[in-house]
């Protein structure tokens, strides 16, 4: 069956699509750097859980940042769905219907990860299920990551859609799609590199712990020098005529790429030789780089299926400058929130 049938058609949308676009992946963005930070520091938080005698003492306030980052990350996630689906919403939702039973477990499931992360803060020290809640909190993070990595993909592969003819329990994921399983780690990965920064950003406010502070960064350069080789596995597992466009078929995508893999490679040997602060600028700059090449990624997976051209705009400026102006008090709300639980800046 040709896929193209299956696409439901679009809706029209109130300014140019390449706005919206530009506000979802900027949202995304933040979205995902805190979803790491919040994986990767509870990762970093087990594996030294309890190693030395004042585990607890030190590291208490880590665990208290988690529930916080975890609201942040969820509200800042929100602004990118809805611009994903003004945009994309015809794939989006017909992949979420697809995995529709696994889809909607995400929300119970949130909810739980959120209350086992303020158990973990609230009981770190006096009881042993705090390490039991945080354990849960990962797996639950982990679950949906996988989840949102099927969608997303899926969504990217109307080509894929037909299976729902033979299975209509809404329990349709990738398993046999190659590029599925290093998207996935590619995010795991990261996380445990962004938690590395993290903790380091965490202990260079704080006196006498430059211990901690190199081992986060230590944390940073290890992970991602192993991301390195995670990216080349996920380049290597898309199909040939996409990753020939990050090969020099398309020289924008490739020229993306290349600059994604010169900031990190620059970022490792920054933060090898202690640098906290120009680590995290290069960091910027490629997590920059890699929304770039995810949003590529998009656009030759859907290839011929859809493009944005074929969006209508029927224009409806004064709402969308309500809109605008309502996100922008959100935003300064966010940070104001920001300030207050995370007082001083970088100081190295
Ligand atoms: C702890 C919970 C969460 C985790 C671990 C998580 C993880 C991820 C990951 C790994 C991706 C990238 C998927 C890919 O492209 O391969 C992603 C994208 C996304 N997530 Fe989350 N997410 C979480 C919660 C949420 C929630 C609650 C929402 C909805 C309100 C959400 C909305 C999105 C959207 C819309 C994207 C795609 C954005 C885009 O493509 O522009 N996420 N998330």
């Amino acid at each position: 069956m040709n896929p193209n049938t299956l696409i439901p058609s679009t809706e029209p949308i109130p300014v140019a699509a390449e706005i919206f676009i530009v506000l979802e992946q900027l949202f995304f963005l933040i979205h995902i750097v805190i979803i790491n930070m919040i994986l990767g520091t509870g990762l970093i938080l087990l594996y030294k859980w309890n190693r030395k005698s004042n585990f607890f003492d030190i590291n208490k306030p880590v665990a208290g940042k988690i529930p916080i980052l975890f609201a942040l990350g969820i509200n800042m996630a929100i602004p990118a769905l809805l611009f994903l689906q003004v945009v994309f919403g015809h794939l989006f939702y017909t992949s979420s219907i697809l995995m529709g039973t696994f889809w909607i477990l995400i929300i119970p499931l949130l909810i739980i990860a959120y209350y086992s992360s303020y158990y973990n803060y609230k009981k770190f020290e006096v009881s042993k299920n705090s390490k039991y809640a945080l354990v849960l909190m990962i797996f639950i993070i982990l679950y949906i990551a996988f989840m949102l990595v099927n969608n997303l993909s899926m969504m990217e592969m109307p080509e894929k859609w037909t299976t729902y003819f033979s299975n209509r329990d809404g329990t349709i994921l990738l398993w046999s799609v190659s590029s599925i399983y290093p998207r996935f780690f590619h995010f795991l990965v990261a996380s445990v590199a962004i938690g590395g920064i993290s903790y380091s950003l965490y202990f260079s406010r704080k006196a006498n712990s430059e211990e901690n502070v190199t081992e986060g960064l230590k944390v940073f350069a290890y992970a991602t020098m192993i991301q390195i080789a995670v990216g080349f596995w996920f380049l290597l597992s898309l199909p040939q005529q996409v990753m020939q466009k990050f090969m020099g078929q398309d020289i924008i995508a490739t020229t993306s790429l290349l600059l994604g893999i010169v900031t990190a490679f620059v970022a490792v040997f920054l933060s090898l030789k202690g640098q906290l602060r120009s680590t995290i600028v290069m960091l910027v700059a490629t997590l920059i780089f890699m929304v770039i090449n995810r949003y590529n990624l998009r656009v030759f997976h859907i290839g011929e299926n859809f493009s944005i051209a074929q969006l209508k705009v029927e224009p409806q400026w004064d709402v969308f400058v309500i809109f605008v102006l309502i996100l922008l008090i959100g935003v300064f709300v966010i940070f104001y929130m920001l300030k207050i639980a995370f007082p001083g800046g970088v100081k190295r």
